[in-house]
């Protein structure tokens, strides 16, 4: 495994593997990498030639400039995991390699960006396209994998990868969860050992409401996640939202769509941690 920081270096040792018709995979990170990214790079391993890892905090997606000082950083833990789970290259560039100047660059994604995620941290999105479509500009990769933890990020990327005609297909994982259902997030270093226990019962929450689907209309089932949250102790419920799994705007009926979805963010203590669930 080569770890690479410029964009130049990147691309000579990949186009040396395009010339040789290999199929390059592509796993973006903004590192502390956990098993859930791990599931990610190994698929991309399995199903490609060869496969790169980004490791790169984006600034420009931080909304919150404390959030983006407080990001963890392994580095070296990184690398270790990385290499055990055979990757190729990692390409681990500067703030200064990726933005030589400030990118004022704005992105349009209709009604996607303007729910959820899009509401409580404004221009986070923006962002993410950003850093994204100057990866995929440095990478040019056949295949890029995305976890589904980050649901509305990766319906984001998706429009974002057709409105620039990458050709490029987005593959999404399923969310990774610690044996006690708790999604697997780099977040979750950020909790003390108190807070780690209450924080299983955000998917614990979400995993019960899908046992009352059958019971409870849309809004029913939404008032009874929020208060449940809220009653949990150490947790404050920030949204959640029931959604189609297409368009991410709120359902009103179980029959509304054949993809359907329920997103929430809560804080446990200062750490904001999202979770999603499929209904349908
Ligand atoms: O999901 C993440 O870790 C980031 O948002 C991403 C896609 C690597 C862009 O910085």
């Amino acid at each position: 495994m080569e770890i690479i920081s410029t964009i130049r270096e990147l691309q000579e040792r990949l186009n040396t593997r395009k010339r040789e018709n290999k199929i390059i995979g592509f796993v973006p990170t903004m590192g502390a990498l956990h098993q859930g990214h791990i599931e990610l790079v190994k698929r991309c391993v399995a199903e490609n030639d060869t496969c790169v890892v980004s490791i790169f905090v984006n600034p420009t997606q931080f909304n919150d400039k404390n959030d983006l000082l407080k990001y963890p950083r392994t580095p070296d833990a990184d690398c270790e995991l990385l290499a055990g789970a055979g990757c190729n290259y990692v390409f681990s560039p500067s703030v200064e390699e990726m933005y030589p100047e400030p990118d004022s660059r704005q992105f349009e994604f209709g009604t996607l960006d303007k729910v959820m995620e899009g509401l409580f941290r404004p221009g986070h999105f923006n962002g993410v396209a950003q850093i994204v479509s100057k990866l995929f500009d440095a990478v040019r990769p056949d295949k890029a994998y995305f976890g589904e933890k980050d649901f509305q990020q990766l319906a984001i990327i998706r429009e974002m990868t057709r409105k620039m005609n990458y050709p490029i297909e987005i593959i999404p994982c399923p969310i990774v969860r610690e044996p006690d259902g708790l999604a697997m997030s780099s977040r979750n270093t950020r909790l003390n050992n108190e807070q780690r226990k209450e924080a299983v019962e955000i998917s614990g929450i979400l995993h019960k409401s899908k046992k009352l689907k059958e019971q409870l209309n849309v809004e029913e089932l939404k008032q009874w996640v929020i208060t449940s949250i809220n009653e949990s102790p150490g947790l404050k419920i920030e949204y959640f939202d029931v959604v189609n799994g297409y368009t991410l705007q709120s359902i009103s009926s179980w029959e509304d769509s054949d993809s359907i979805v329920g997103c929430a963010a809560v804080f446990c203590g200062n750490v904001r941690l999202i979770d999603n669930i499929q209904y349908g």
